[in-house]
């Protein structure tokens, strides 16, 4: 790779990152202490949860559904050409990751995941092909994953995800398309030169479906979108920004940065853009190069209804913009050799956990921080609750979660109580219950920094624990102190803590 001043600084910038917001991975042979945490899932945020916990001296036992193949999560899954849409800057999801670039594909990103895996020695603590099917507890309260055999631990991290198995939803006469038909996140071995490609579906994976099949040299690409969603450009300041909205919810102001896209980043392609719906309101797609594309008439963005499809394409009901889906239009045959289904991935189900936090009106998102159950602030359901947001999935915010949880296990002074955690969650919703979405539909980066921020600073016993929540450092002070609150307290008759 050629030299360039603005990598060296990056990684320069990653180093000193990793030098001081690492934890330290444990020593060869070293006994790891309680509390044990169980965690769901080897995707990136199960991994770099645990490698937060063992960093911190705490034992893990991590349980991931599918095989070895599957560390890494969906990224493990995903085609060789997929990458992050968002610069890497916002996607360090541990201290410890080293980004070659701004915009890292799958094998740098499932390299890194397993980086992690491998340095925090997590390798014992995995169990592969063990799904957690049902997480309950025993007579003296610890969490059990399945059965016994697998040990009993003092907190869940459920790190599931959003993006399980492939969605392919059938279509209306697709037996007898003469083509061949891919789930967009299998696109590895397919041949696309000089063919003309549907792509079904208007999210991120179309767009990267469009790029994949702009690349490959396909004759002719139609994205097929029934519904609108905004795209914003690939530019870490711009995106930035937008995430800074800490109300995470429409604003008086939103129509200031709608018409800023509208009117220079959209420009002749407005169309596209959707007509009534608010930007902060669902995940937009982050890329700058597919309007280049249209504009170059190698991709064409068509809104509309598949009506059926026919042997050599799909007949779709074309709309004009703000017609709802299903409106009236104009149908046309769209020819098509080879159809795309970006159409998503089957939701991972969080139904192995008690049913009591599922009950209304506290079922998730709806817990607090978005995260804990108010029965349990033993359980951290890590980044697999979220449902639309301006921000990331990998970043920051795993650690913090992560020694959220760690405080709440080892301090009773802060733990939450179910009540306090409940108020919270109306608190949330009664500010933002002018926003278009519910309130945890939709949040922004720094409104997530803001509830990390308001929940530490609103209860004394976490002051202490501040910079080791928000950065990973300074536990033993706040240990210490816990021990001497410990004597204290038990000698009231109240519960002890874990650290002796
Ligand atoms: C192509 C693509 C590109 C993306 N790009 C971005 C991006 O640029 N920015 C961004 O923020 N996000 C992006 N995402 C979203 C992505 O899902 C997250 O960034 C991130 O990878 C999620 O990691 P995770 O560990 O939370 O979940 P996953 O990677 O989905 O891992 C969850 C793991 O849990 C396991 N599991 C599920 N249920 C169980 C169970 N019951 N028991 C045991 N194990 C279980 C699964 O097998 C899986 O291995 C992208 C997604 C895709 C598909
Ligand atoms: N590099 C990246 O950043 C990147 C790349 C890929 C994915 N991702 C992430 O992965 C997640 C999934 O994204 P995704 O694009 O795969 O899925 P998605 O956001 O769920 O989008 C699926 C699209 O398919 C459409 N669709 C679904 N069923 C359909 C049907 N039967 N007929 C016609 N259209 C149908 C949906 O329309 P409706 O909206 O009308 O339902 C939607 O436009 C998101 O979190 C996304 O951010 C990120």
């Amino acid at each position: 790779m050629a030299f360039s001043p603005v990598y060296w600084l990056y990684s320069i910038l990653q180093w000193i990152l990793a030098k001081i917001f690492s934890p330290e991975p444990p020593a060869p042979g070293a006994r790891l202490r309680r509390p044990k945490i169980a965690i769901i899932g080897a995707g990136l945020t199960g991994v770099s949860a645990a490698s937060h916990c063992v960093g911190h001296g705490f034992d893990v036992t991590l349980f991931e559904a599918e095989g070895r193949d599957h560390l890494g999560g969906i990224w493990s899954q995903v085609n060789s050409t997929s990458g992050l849409q968002i610069h890497s800057v916002m996607y360090r999801f541990h201290p410890a990751v080293t980004w070659e670039g701004g915009y890292p594909k799958q094998n740098q990103i499932v390299s890194q995941i397993e980086k992690l895996w491998k340095m925090y020695k997590l390798e014992d603590k995995t169990r592969f092909n063990t799904k957690a099917e049902k997480v309950y507890k025993d007579a003296q309260g610890r969490w059990i994953i399945n059965n016994p055999s697998e040990g009993r631990f003092d907190g869940v991290i459920a790190a599931i995800g959003t993006c399980g198995d492939p969605k392919m939803p059938h279509l209306p006469g697709q037996e007898i398309f003469k083509g061949q038909t891919h789930h967009s996140s299998q696109l590895d071995n397919v041949e696309a030169k000089g063919k003309k490609v549907l792509i079904v579906g208007g999210g991120a994976s179309a767009v990267e479906a469009l790029e994949w099949a702009v690349d490959t040299g396909a004759a002719e690409i139609k994205v097929l979108a029934r519904s609108d969603k905004w795209i914003i450009p690939r530019n870490a300041f711009v995106d930035g920004l937008l995430a800074f909205n800490i109300f995470g919810q429409e604003t008086l102001f939103s129509w200031i940065p709608e018409t800023i896209l509208r009117l220079f980043f959209y420009r002749d392609l407005k169309d596209i853009a959707p007509a009534d719906q608010g930007l902060f309101t669902e995940t937009p797609m982050v890329n700058s190069e597919i309007f280049n594309q249209i504009r170059a008439g190698k991709a064409k963005w068509l809104r509309g209804d598949i009506q059926e499809v026919q042997e050599d394409g799909i007949s779709f009901n074309k709309r004009g913009q703000g017609v709802p889906k299903g409106g009236p239009g104009h149908t046309t045959l769209v020819e098509g050799d080879i159809i795309i289904m970006a159409t998503g991935y089957k939701r991972p189900s969080l139904s192995f956990l008690p049913d009591e936090v599922f009950e209304e009106p506290y079922g998730p998102p709806r817990w607090y921080l978005q995260v804990f159950p108010p029965q349990h602030p033993s359980i951290c359901a890590n980044n697999c609750t979220y449902v639309n947001a301006i921000g990331t999935v990998g970043n920051y915010h795993i650690g913090i979660y992560t020694r959220l949880l760690l405080m709440f296990l080892v301090d009773p002074l802060t733990t939450p109580k179910t009540w306090w955690m409940k108020r919270w969650i109306d608190m949330t919703s009664t500010l933002k219950s002018l926003a278009p979405t519910r309130a945890f539909d939709f949040f922004t980066y720094s409104e997530l920094i803001y509830w990390f921020c308001f929940v530490v600073l609103i209860n004394p016993f976490r002051w202490k624990w501040a910079a080791f929540v928000f950065f990973g450092i300074g536990s033993d002070l706040p240990a210490r102190v816990v021990e001497k609150e410990d004597k204290l307290r038990n000698g009231l008759g109240y519960e002890k803590s874990y650290l002796n």
